[in-house]
């Protein structure tokens, strides 16, 4: 996906497949019920920034699920991949939720702040470097806290992928680039020696790896 030369159709047809794999695979639904609902309000607008959004359905899926929870949530998704923007923005627009051609440097410059900050398989993406400027930058932008979900490497996670994927095989990049995403990706342990002090790494169902850090106070003078 992070090719340049990489066939667009293909491309576009792995944001379509992203979409299920993420509601199926990547368990939001549950970091949502535990992580962000409990950070919202039915009478105070939070916002959440999803930072390397892609195709941009999980910034779509957490508006949603705030709607239906009766909390008022503002959503900005970004992804620096012309692409990615462009595809996140040519879908039907969403109540809540807008998306910028941006990454999280270019927020930092611009003085941007969010209560929530999160990130899906963004970090597998990222060397050890960019990895700790991400989280530099995160908690820069976060008022509250900070959520980066990712896979977490296995063999098994490799196996079971190499199987289940294999329907969509050819017709997206989604069963090449999730085999090259699990053997990218950190174990438990590896992020949390990457991670500064007060990030901490929760594991979860099947082969993720939640690395957060709370920021703590609700509130807060700039809000
Ligand atoms: C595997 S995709 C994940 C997309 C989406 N979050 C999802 O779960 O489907 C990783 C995305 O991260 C973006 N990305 C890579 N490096 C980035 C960076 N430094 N800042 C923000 N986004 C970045 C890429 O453009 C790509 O769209």
């Amino acid at each position: 996906m992070d090719d340049p030369g990489a066939d667009l159709v293909l491309l576009e047809r792995t944001y379509g497949h992203f979409r299920v794999v993420n509601a199926l695979l990547a368990g939001w639904r549950r970091v949502y019920r535990r992580e962000i609902r409990p950070r919202l309000s039915p009478g105070r607008t939070s916002t959440l920034l999803d930072v390397g959004c892609g195709g941009g359905d999980l910034a779509r899926r957490l508006a949603g699920w705030a709607r239906a929870d009766g909390l008022l949530l503002e959503v900005t998704g970004v992804d620096p991949d012309p692409r990615a923007h462009a595809w996140a923005t040519r879908l039907p627009p969403v109540p809540g939720v807008r998306f910028e051609r941006a990454d999280s440097a270019s927020l930092v410059r611009q003085g941007r702040r969010f209560d929530l900050v999160m990130s899906n398989h963004l970090l597998h993406h990222l060397d050890d470097e960019q990895v700790r400027d991400l989280l530099a930058d995160s908690e820069r932008l976060a008022r509250r806290a900070v959520l980066h979900g990712d896979l977490e490497r296995s063999r098994l996670a490799w196996l079971v992928w190499t199987v289940l994927a294999l329907p969509f095989a050819r017709r997206s990049l989604v069963h090449h680039d999730g085999r090259i995403s699990i053997r990218r990706s950190f174990r438990a342990a590896e992020l949390a020696r990457l991670a500064p002090a007060g990030w901490s790494v929760r594991r979860g169902v099947p082969f993720r790896l939640l690395l957060v850090r709370d920021l703590g106070a609700e509130d807060d003078d700039e809000r």
